[in-house]
Order: C-alpha cells, then sequence, then structure tokens
C-alpha cells in the first residue's frame, strides 16, 4: 500500500513548507514539491495543516485504581486518541506491592497486546523498590524497551515509595540508561489535610482540592529535583500544575538539571472554580487538583520559554456511577479525567488559534518533545524520510465544539460539554493506514503496535 498526500502544509518543530509526501511500507519515502510517485492512493491536502501525529506520553487505560478500572481500554482509548489526532500513547504499568515488575508487565500486555488500535508503550510504576525490583530495572530496559520508571510521592498507603526507595531506584536507573518520572506531590502533607477535613465533615469535592495545595507540589517537586541533582539521573515531572513547582524547577536549571517537565492540557484551560460546582465537581477530581488563573498564565509562559517541555492529558476516565463512590466522601472519588481525545485539538483552538503558542511549539510539545524525552526519535514525533507515516491532516478553519454526543471515549460525561473550538482533525494516519477519515476510525482491534523505547542516555 503506498499513498500521496497533495500540496499540504508540512509543519514540523522546525520547519513549516507546502509539499507532497509519498508512503510506503509504513514509513515517509519521500518529501518534495511535484512529486510523480505511483501510488495506491492520493489524498489532496490543499489547505490543510499536516503534522506528525500526536504523542501522549501520560495515559491510564484499562488501570486498577482506587478500587475499580479507568473505563477506557486499550481498544476504546486509543481509538478515541486517533480521533483526536494521537497516533501513539505511552500507558502505565503498575507494580503491585509485594510482587514483581514482570508480573506487573505481564497482567498489562495480555490487556493491551491484541486490543490496542493505536501504538503504545509502557512507563513501569515502580511501587514497591528493593533489591529484586532493583535487578528487574535492567531487564525492563534491555530487552523490553521500557525506559521510564514511574514514581509516586503521594497516594500514601497504594502507590507511594519514600525517599530513600526514590534515591535507590536513581541511582539503579541510571546505570541502566533509563529516565525517573514521578508523580510530585508531598503525600504525607495531603494524607494529613485528608483525613483532617474528614474528621472535620467536610466531604464535598472542594475538600480534595483543597487537601493538595500548591504547596504539597512545590515542596515535592524541588525534593525531586534535588535528588536528582544529586544521583545525575534524569528525571521528569508529571502533570506539573502550578507556579510553585515549576519556579522549583526554574532554579534547577541553573545547575543544569536534567529535569522534564510535563503538563496536562486542563491544567492550562480549566481552574479550580469548577470544585464549587457541589458534586459536579467530582468530574474535575484529580490529582493534582485544577489551580488557579495566575498558575495558567505561568504553564503557558513556561511552555513558551522552554521550561514545559510536554503536553499530555494523564487520561484517566470514570464513568458517572464510577465518580459516585465518592458522592459521601470526596477522597473516595476516583481521580482521573478524560482527555485523551481532545488534547491536541483543545491545545490548537486554545493555544495555537488564539496567538498563545506557535505551530512550530505546537507540535514540539504535542509529539516531538515526547518521542525524543522518551527514545521513539525520529521513528516517531517529527515528518522525515524514513519516520513511521503518523500523519495528521488539520482543518485550520473548521469550527466545532466538544460534546458527550459526538466524543469516543468510553466515558459518560464531557470535562469539555459544549467548549467550543477553531481547528478540527480531519484524517489521520497510522504508520500509513489511514486511521481516521470522514469521522471513522477505520483501523481494526489489534492494529497498534508496541513500541520498545531507547535508552535515556542516547537522546538527551
Ligand atoms: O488524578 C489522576 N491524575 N489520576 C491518575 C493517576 C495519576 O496520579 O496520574
Ligand atoms: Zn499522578
Ligand atoms: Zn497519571
Amino acid at each position: 500500500m503506498s499513498l500521496l498526500i497533495k500540496n499540504g502544509r508540512v509543519i514540523t518543530a522546525t520547519d513549516d513548507y507546502v509539499a507532497d509526501i509519498f508512503i510506503e511500507e509504513e514509513k515517509v519515502a519521500a518529501i518534495g514539491k511535484n512529486l510523480t510517485a505511483n501510488a495506491n492512493r492520493i489524498i489532496d491536502a490543499s489547505g490543510m495543516l499536516v503534522m506528525p501525529g500526536g504523542v501522549d506520553p501520560h495515559v491510564h487505560l484499562d488501570m486498577p485504581f482506587m478500587g475499580t478500572f479507568s473505563s477506557d481500554t486499550h481498544e476504546t482509548g486509543t481509538r478515541a486518541a486517533l480521533h483526536g489526532g494521537t497516533t501513539t500513547v505511552i500507558d502505565f504499568v503498575l507494580q503491585k506491592q509485594g510482587h514483581t515488575l514482570s508480573e506487573a508487565l505481564a497482567e498489562w500486555n495480555s490487556r493491551a497486546n491484541g486490543t490496542a488500535i493505536g501504538d503504545y508503550s509502557f512507563h513501569m510504576a515502580v511501587t514497591d523498590y528493593n533489591e529484586s525490583t532493583r535487578v528487574e530495572i535492567k531487564k525492563m530496559v534491555e530487552e523490553e524497551g521500557i525506559t521510564s520508571f514511574k514514581t509516586f510521592m503521594a497516594y500514601k498507603g497504594a502507590l507511594m515509595i519514600d525517599d530513600r526507595q526514590m534515591v535507590g531506584l536513581m541511582q539503579e536507573v541510571k546505570k541502566q540508561g533509563g529516565m525517573v518520572t514521578v508523580h510530585a506531590t508531598n503525600g504525607d502533607m495531603i494524607d494529613y489535610l485528608v483525613a483532617k477535613h474528614r474528621a472535620e465533615g467536610k466531604l464535598s469535592p472542594l475538600y480534595h482540592y483543597l487537601s493538595q495545595p500548591e504547596v504539597t507540589e512545590a515542596e515535592a517537586s524541588n525534593r525531586f529535583a534535588e535528588m536528582i541533582q544529586y544521583t545525575g539521573c534524569p528525571g521528569y515531572i508529571v502533570h506539573m500544575t502550578c507556579e510553585g513547582a515549576l519556579n522549583a524547577i526554574r532554579r534547577g536549571t541553573t545547575r543544569n538539571k536534567k529535569v522534564f517537565v510535563e503538563t496536562c492540557i486542563q491544567y492550562l484551560l480549566l481552574d479550580a472554580s469548577l470544585y464549587e460546582k457541589d458534586f459536579e465537581g467530582a468530574k474535575w477530581v484529580m490529582s493534582p487538583p485544577l489551580r488557579e488563573k495566575k498558575d495558567q498564565a505561568t504553564l503557558w509562559a513556561g511552555i513558551n520559554q522552554g521550561l514545559v517541555q510536554v503536553v499530555a492529558t494523564d487520561h484517566c476516565p470514570f464513568k458517572w456511577e464510577q465518580k459516585k463512590m465518592g458522592e459521601k466522601d470526596f477522597s473516595k472519588i476516583p481521580n482521573g479525567h478524560p482527555a485523551i481525545e481532545h488534547r491536541m485539538e483543545l491545545l490548537y483552538g486554545e493555544g495555537v488559534a488564539k496567538g498563545k503558542i506557535t505551530l512550530n511549539k505546537f507540535v514540539e510539545v504535542t509529539s516531538t518533545n515526547p518521542a525524543k524525552i522518551f527514545g521513539m526519535f525520529p521513528r516517531k514525533g517529527t515528518i522525515a524520510v524514513g519516520s513511521d507515516a503518523d500523519i495528521l491532516l488539520l482543518d485550520a478553519n473548521a469550527t466545532h465544539k466538544l460534546s458527550v454526543s459526538t466524543h469516543h471515549m468510553n466515558v459518560d460525561y464531557s470535562a469539555y460539554e459544549g467548549w467550543p473550538l477553531t481547528g478540527k482533525v480531519k484524517t489521520v494516519l497510522l504508520r500509513g493506514q489511514v486511521a481516521i477519515e470522514n469521522g471513522k476510525c477505520l483501523l481494526p482491534k489489534g492494529y497498534g503496535k508496541f513500541i520498545k523505547r531507547s535508552k535515556v542516555t542516547s537522546i538527551i
């Protein structure tokens, strides 16, 4: 199967030009003006933006969490991602405390292999770092192509590791050429505040927000950055939300620390006033919580300053019935919100169309940087000869509204209901196959490939 995309405006993290793209055997085979290659199919992209497929490095599919499972499977989640122009996702494998990394990986493989429609990879979440876990790190990096190790400084009693384990893990991961990623909030402080609010009978979603003040994130981000400085291990902070945390990293850059920062689309666009909607606020109960308008301004600035390298989603959807597990107690609301489908269109509409970021920056933070940081570049994250033909055609002038009635995620509400946007994903290719066309997904269940990733030391 070969394909020729004609006359599109090709945007990468650095380029902007009109050209044709010839695709053969899953890869970009040629890029140039007036290509005459004999293709099975020609797509006229005149007037369209032609960009690399999105790479979302932070999604939770079919994940056991807080007494239930996130509601998108690898099939429904990657299909929804493709509808929104994201062709590759990185999902999280969670080690069970008292069990091995290999056992956890086998469990996730059995859920994702043969079901994912889009391409995917895994981060390994280390929730129990001990001598036997240490020995498994090398195997994950060398044999499984899993080079990033996720840690939680919060979710005490379930996922959290202490600083002793963190430093040990960093030393081993550095040795094996990987990266440590982190949910950076102070688990003990949060635990105290949750217990205090519950004891005072303060049980609505607003108290989820009030139990995780900015200082809990600023303190943990600073501590993580210091441990990265000490160990020399590359680090990555997931879902950063606020000024205090970003300032900790800003200070760290003066010492040339290797700490990458990810924010998520919701932290750029939504704020904590949503927690004042009584129990409806549960739709936005996530950790860390939404913050203030001043934090949004800091994060947009951080993107343009290069301090925030990635915009992800932390997609972790729960249906309304699941959210209602916490109707009488905010601490029982499953944490997370649905966004995998809308990251690209929201960032385009609110960022590029409104003049907050450039087109090149859009590609950089949604595709190129996550592919580079997580060892998939240049196979993923750009449009270049030899790269996978993961390509997105976006109509910059089309307008639309987001809604539960039109989205493809397996969740029965939208966190962005009625949100008007300029710019719509029209056609999506995954490894040269048309994945999305005329609003339909054309790829079968199981089309998605597991992407083994390179050592981090080779890319930074
Ligand atoms: O609320 C969130 N973020 N849920 C998913 C788990 C995590 O902390 O990333
Ligand atoms: Zn987290
Ligand atoms: Zn997450």
